[in-house]
């Protein structure tokens, strides 16, 4: 019998995360043979991914370069990718998401011929700008790809009403669940002293994450100096920042933050340890897309700081809530939680809006059932 020849393509930390459990489960199907590319348009951050779920690529094109630009990114993996495509002869790719990797691999596999294989398909904000370039990315991606396998009812419906044939799209949950599922422990240890230190009965620590590119600029200034004057306002806040490696997060960050020892920026966390943190943190303040995933699961209240969020369900859910980048907006409403509890229990419920943590198994099944 023949085996279905996969080629997996990822470069960014999320993508790391969220195809990591698929290659897994790939690893234990004897009818599939898979061939891992990475381009590495996030170096660091991701090889931490590869060392925690034990991934080696077989490809690993090293595109990497402090302070790139789009255009760079896109046409230094879209140059390496043909090459492979060419070597591996697969039968389909597979991408995950919206980055300018996700991109040009489903443009470097359309010029070959090779069938597409979209994870987390149909997500949309409605704003092409917004996020940017994410939006425009997941966009064309969707008219390049064979399978779109879309987390969830919300994402199907988007790709219906865009004229995608219904027999293209599966709905499979997003694997970000099922990565969660492999790192969350209650007796999680974190093996990092500031970490275990905490004492988390008597604090309540906000977790923050920021790194959107349309963010870079004055919104960002509003997040930070919102959270930096609730910090001040409650005794028992402690922030912890695992900030994005981007210089430009990095010098807003050290102005506004700049002498407040509330504020704990650190380098970013591994998944792993990450994850537990978000398990035990109060509230959550991000603009990160999988981060907003996560947190319903854990049962953590999620603001996000976004003026659009391609993920509704999570609001429905209710347990996340569109903030916006006003100042006034996103200090106003931490506060409130800060200080209602009433408020506060009504966010934090557990929901699950993006899967059960078997989207990997259904995605491969898929692959196996149609090309198999
Ligand atoms: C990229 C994705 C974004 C995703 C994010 C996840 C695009 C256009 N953007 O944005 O969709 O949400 O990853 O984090 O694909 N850097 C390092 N080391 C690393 C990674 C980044 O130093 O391992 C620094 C570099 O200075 C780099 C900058 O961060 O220039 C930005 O990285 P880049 O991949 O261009 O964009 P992100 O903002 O990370
Ligand atoms: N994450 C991590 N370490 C950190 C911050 C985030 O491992 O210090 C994980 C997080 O759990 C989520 C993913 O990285 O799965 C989100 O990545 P990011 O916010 O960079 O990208 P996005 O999801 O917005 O594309």
């Amino acid at each position: 019998m023949n085996k279905v020849k996969v080629m997996t393509v990822f470069g960014t930390r999320p993508e790391g995360i969220k195809m990591a459990p698929i290659v897994k489960a790939m690893e234990k199907v004897p009818e599939i043979e898979n061939t891992i590319c990475i381009t590495a348009q996030h170096r660091e951050m991701l090889d931490q991914v590869l060392e925690l779920f034990q991934i080696e690529p077989d490809y690993d094109l090293n595109i990497f370069k402090s302070g790139q630009t789009l255009t760079e990114i896109t046409m230094r993996a879209l140059e390496g990718l043909e090459n492979v495509i060419k070597e591996v002869e697969p039968d389909i790719l597979l991408i995950q998401g919206d980055t300018s990797t996700v991109f040009a691999g489903a443009l470097a596999a359309f010029y070959q011929k090779v069938k597409i294989g979209h994870v987390e398909a149909g997500l949309r904000s409605g704003n092409l700008y917004s996020p940017y370039p994410e939006e425009a990315n997941r966009k064309l991606t969707g008219i390049l790809a064979d399978f779109h396998f879309a987390p969830t009812e919300t994402n199907r419906k988007n790709l219906l009403r865009e004229g995608y044939p219904e027999e293209k799209i599966f709905i499979t949950g997003n694997t970000v669940i099922d990565a969660l599922h492999y790192t969350v422990r209650d007796d999680y240890k974190f093996n990092i002293p500031f970490l275990d230190d905490i004492d988390y009965r008597n604090k309540r620590i906000i977790l923050l994450t920021s790194h959107r590119r349309e963010n870079i600029g004055e919104p960002m200034e509003n997040i930070f100096s919102a959270v930096d004057h609730i910090s001040k306002k409650y005794d028992d806040i402690e922030v912890i920042f695992p900030i994005h490696l981007n210089p430009k997060v990095r010098n807003i960050a050290n102005k506004t933050f700049k002498g407040n020892q509330k504020i704990h920026i650190i380098e970013p966390l591994d998944y792993e340890p990450f994850t537990n943190l978000m398990a035990r943190s109060h509230l959550i303040i991000t603009d990160s897309g999988g981060v907003q995933e996560e947190a319903p699961s854990l049962g953590k209240p999620v603001l996000v700081v976004r003026e659009e969020t391609e993920r509704p369900e999570g609001i429905e859910a209710g347990t996340a809530r569109l903030v916006g980048t006003r100042y006034d907006a996103i200090f106003n409403f931490t506060d409130l939680l800060l200080s209602n509890e009433k408020e506060y229990i009504k966010m934090a419920k557990a929901a699950n809006p993006y899967g059960d943590g078997k989207a990997s198994n259904r995605i491969v099944d898929i692959i196996l059932g149609t090309m198999g």
